[in-house]
C-alpha cells in the first residue's frame, strides 16, 4: 500500500489492485485467450474463475469502491482500473454506481464478462436495428433486461451483445467487476441517446490511471 493510501499513487498500468485473487483470474484470462480463438468459448471458460473472485471477501480496496464525484460518466460514478495491459488487450476494472444511479447508454467494443459484487443492479441491453454506416446516428430497440445480483454474471459480445446501460437498484451503491478485451475507460467509444437516435463519442476514464494519448 502507498503512503498515502490514494489508488492513483499506484502506476498506470499492470496489477493496481495486486491481490492472489486479481492475479488468479487474470492469468485465467490470458489462458483462455491463449486456449480458444471464439469469444463466446472464452467466456464461458471464464465464468468459474470470475465466480470465485466474486465470491471472495477482502481484495477489493476502499479506494476502489467508492463513488466518483468527477465521473465523465455523470451521477458520481466511479470506474477504477484494477488491472491495465499496457498494450490495451485486456483490463479489469471496478465500477461503482450509486443507488438510484444509472450508466450513459454505452457500447464496449470488445468482448468481456461483468459480475456483480456488491448491491443490485438491472441491466438493459439494446440491439441496433441500423447498419452502423451513420457514426452520429443509431436506431436501438431493447432487447432483454434482467436483474443482477451479488455472484451475477453476464457476457458482452459485440456486436449483438455490446450495447447496455446498467441502473443500481439496491438502496446502496452497486459495485461491479468488469474483465474486458480492451482498456476500456482509454478506449474511445460511444454513448447512444435510444430516444433521439443521437451516437456521441464516449471516452470515460478511469478515476485512479490516466489515458496515454
Ligand atoms: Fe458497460
Amino acid at each position: 500500500m502507498c503512503d498515502t493510501g490514494h489508488a492513483h499513487d499506484h502506476g498506470a498500468f499492470g496489477f493496481l489492485v495486486d491481490t492472489p485473487e486479481v492475479r488468479t483470474l487474470i492469468d485465467e484470462a490470458r489462458r483462455q485467450m491463449d486456449g480458444f480463438a471464439d469469444y463466446p468459448d472464452r467466456v464461458e471458460a471464464l465464468k468459474s474463475a470470475f465466480a470465485q473472485l466474486l465470491a471472495s471477501d477482502g481484495w477489493l480496496p476502499d479506494d476502489f469502491a467508492m463513488p466518483d464525484s468527477a465521473s465523465r460518466m455523470g451521477g458520481g460514478i466511479g470506474q477504477y482500473a484494477l488491472y491495465r495491459a499496457e498494450d490495451g488487450s485486456l483490463c479489469l476494472f471496478s465500477l461503482v454506481v450509486p443507488a438510484g444511479a444509472s450508466t450513459p447508454v454505452h457500447d464496449h467494443l470488445a468482448w468481456g464478462v461483468v459480475g456483480v459484487y456488491r448491491g443490485e443492479q438491472r441491466e438493459t441491453v439494446y440491439r441496433r436495428l441500423d447498419d452502423g454506416s451513420d457514426e452520429t446516428r443509431a436506431e436501438l430497440e431493447i432487447s432483454r433486461e434482467q436483474s443482477l445480483r451479488p455472484g451475477d454474471l453476464y457476457a458482452l459480445i459485440p456486436p449483438t451483445d455490446d450495447i447496455h446501460y446498467v441502473k443500481t437498484v439496491s438502496d446502496t451503491a452497486s459495485i461491479s467487476i468488469h474483465l474486458l478485451a480492451n482498456d476500456t475507460a482509454c478506449v474511445w467509444r460511444h454513448k447512444f441517446d435510444p430516444d433521439s437516435g443521437i451516437v456521441t463519442p464516449f471516452r470515460s476514464g478511469y478515476a485512479n490511471a490516466p489515458c496515454v494519448e
